[in-house]
């Protein structure tokens, strides 16, 4: 091309793509790929890439295991464990402009979409066919980016997390070559579940290009119940209650007093300031009024001071807006923190004792956190605000996360229920399962030998590969 010598890995992929315009090594750009909205430390990448299509992901993947050189994935940037931060410098693969829905399929209730489209982007098409895609972390995260890190939300009670609602993807692996699991059926038994194991690898095996995704109906008749308490253990127990009962709500959602108060604050809400669930069913009128009378009957045994019914679709997304937001109400009530999220998941009658553990350890180590769960599944989050300079308050946040993992665990939960493990739950997940690590790691081995795909996450890098002479990468 130019007979200066070999390229450099910014030249080969400009090269490569035909367009240098989409391969970055610009400060702002490697900023913006270099952190999340979380306390987890930035790294920048040392270039950023926007591929426009999966022959381009292909393209890029080839020359970074040529190179040798780490490839992380980017979407929206919204996850909570640090997924997306280079921790080893090298490409930060943006795929946000891979965002096409490819085809809807209202007849069969499903979706193809590329991986860069968000969920609200999918939402808005195909709400016009009276459809919806349930899957709702808080952010507009990329479906992409969902289905790698097997993302729910309030509604996984009824409708599942990721790996339910994904029945198809295609992935390119660290060598370059595309690959297609699953299929457009709405279930198989085809051989060993690929589609299952992706979603959820959070791009350390692959990276997801395409899905496609299961849609549901939009239900005829839609409540939501706001139920207050005077203590945040028996808000748990009509919570687990309500499961047990085998009521079909839609969200069983618990908030405590902390994150009411941050919520009323940031969204403007006039939520009463107390422990609260909120409760919502879907179906026809007939079943919506049995499952809420059996909702209600539970709260008013376990003491319920509030019930209000909430029917007007208006005043619902408002309350749903307002719960999606909690990670940004928690942020501004403590100024100039960020958000440390913990996720553990217990059997749901293990849920008031978790939560009663959690609360008590927050008042002992002195933290900024709330509490917000999606108390239907028994997943947990204790939402800790820190200043990252502050190196006693981030010790304490670790002693308040590893207790928390611990005292899970021990009731027979998980590490996390949705957020994954990314590098900020590496140990927890080796307490929880060490005794599949072997198994783990040889998963790794095949799918990426020579480890560029996204390291430092899931599993504890082995060693660390330096980039090949060449590789044009920079600390
Ligand atoms: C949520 O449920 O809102 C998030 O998963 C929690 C968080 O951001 O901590
Ligand atoms: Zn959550």
């Amino acid at each position: 091309m130019h007979g200066r010598g070999p390229l450099t890995i910014a030249e080969a992929l400009a090269e490569s793509l035909g367009d240098g315009q989409r391969v970055s090594t610009g400060d702002s750009d490697r900023d913006l790929h270099g952190g999340d909205l979380t306390f987890h430390a930035p790294r920048r990448p040392d270039l950023v890439v926007y591929p426009v299509s999966t022959d381009e992901v292909s393209r890029v993947l080839a020359i970074a295991t040529e190179r040798r050189t780490p490839v992380t994935a980017f979407g929206a940037g919204t996850s909570l464990e640090g997924h997306v931060i280079p921790l080893r410098g090298g490409i930060s693969l943006d795929l946000t402009r891979l965002n096409r829905i490819a085809e809807l399929r209202p007849e069969e209730l499903t979706a193809t979409v590329q991986a860069g489209v968000t969920r609200l982007q999918l939402e808005r098409a195909v709400g016009p066919y009276g459809l919806s895609f349930p899957v709702d972390p808080g952010a507009d995260a990329t479906l992409g980016g969902m289905a790698a890190t097997n993302a729910a939300g309030t509604t996984t009670i009824r409708y599942g997390k990721m790996r339910a609602n994904v029945l198809a993807l295609e992935a390119v692996l660290a060598d370059g070559s595309v690959i297609r699991t699953g299929s457009r059926a709405r279930k198989t038994s085809a051989g060993y579940d690929l589609t299952g194991l992706l979603v959820g690898s959070e791009g350390t095996l692959a990276v997801i290009t395409e899905l496609t995704l299961r849609l549901h109906p939009i239900p005829e008749h839609v409540v939501a119940l706001r139920l207050g308490f005077e203590d945040i253990e028996a808000a748990c127990r009509t919570a687990a209650a309500i499961v047990g009962a085998g009521a079909a709500v839609t969200r069983v959602e618990l908030l405590d007093e902390w994150m009411v108060g941050a919520v009323n604050a940031f969204s403007g809400t006039t939520l009463p300031v107390g422990p609260t669930l909120l409760v919502e069913a879907a179906g026809s009128r007939e079943t919506v009024h049995a499952d809420l009378e059996l909702v209600r009957a539970v709260a008013t045994g376990e003491g319920a001071v509030e019930i209000l019914a909430e029917e007007d679709a208006d005043a619902r997304r408002l309350l749903w807006r307002a719960r999606h937001d909690v990670t940004h109400a928690a942020a501004a009530r403590v100024p100039g923190s960020k958000e440390r999220a913990t996720d553990v998941c217990v059997p749901v009658s293990e849920l008031a004792a978790s939560v009663r553990f959690a609360r008590s350890e927050i008042g002992r180590l002195g933290l900024h956190a709330g509490i917000v769960g999606h108390a239907g599944d028994g997943n947990v989050h204790v939402s800790i605000h820190v200043d990252p300079s502050d190196q006693d308050e981030l010790a304490r946040s670790d002693g308040l996360v590893s207790a928390v993992v611990a005292d899970a665990l021990a009731r027979g939960g998980t590490c996390t229920g949705e957020h994954g493990i990314g590098q900020g739950k590496i140990a927890a997940l080796e307490a929880e399962h060490g005794d599949l690590l072997p198994l783990m790691r040889g998963i790794k081995q095949l799918f990426d030998p020579l480890g560029i795909m996204n390291p430092g996450k899931v599993l504890r890098e082995r060693k660390v590969r330096p980039a090949l002479p060449g590789s044009g990468t920079r600390a």
